[in-house]
């Protein structure tokens, strides 16, 4: 199933919208299986804990792994926040996770 750019938008207000108002934890669950970590997800891993440690966001956001979606042939895949984004690239990533938690507050 294909989404336009509109619906793929409403989605990521959406659920970030859904993830503020009810107090919910941020995730991001990275793919693991062997396609998309073949395919990129390898690289994403390191560049998702950079990312976190970095910004001191460790705690704030449950980072997980998960096993094959079933999507291979979009992938590699990564699910932030409830969203499933496919063909993820590293300057995808990177903008999507600015995006999705610049506002995370440090856990001090
Ligand atoms: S390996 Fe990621 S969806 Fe199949």
């Amino acid at each position: 199933m294909d989404y336009s750019i509109d619906c793929i938008r409403y989605f990521i207000i959406y659920s970030r919208f859904v993830t503020e108002a009810i107090g919910m934890k941020k995730t991001i669950g990275i793919c693991m299986g062997s396609s998309c970590f073949a395919r990129g997800n390898r690289e994403h891993l390191e560049l998702i804990e950079n990312y976190l440690h970095g910004n001191k966001i460790e705690a704030e956001v449950k980072f997980s792994g998960c096993r094959c979606r079933n999507e291979c042939g979009r992938g590699p895949n990564i699910e932030i926040n409830g969203c499933l984004y496919h063909e993820v690239d590293t300057g995808t990533l990177l903008d999507l996770l600015v995006y999705h938690f610049s506002d995370v507050n440090i856990g001090v």
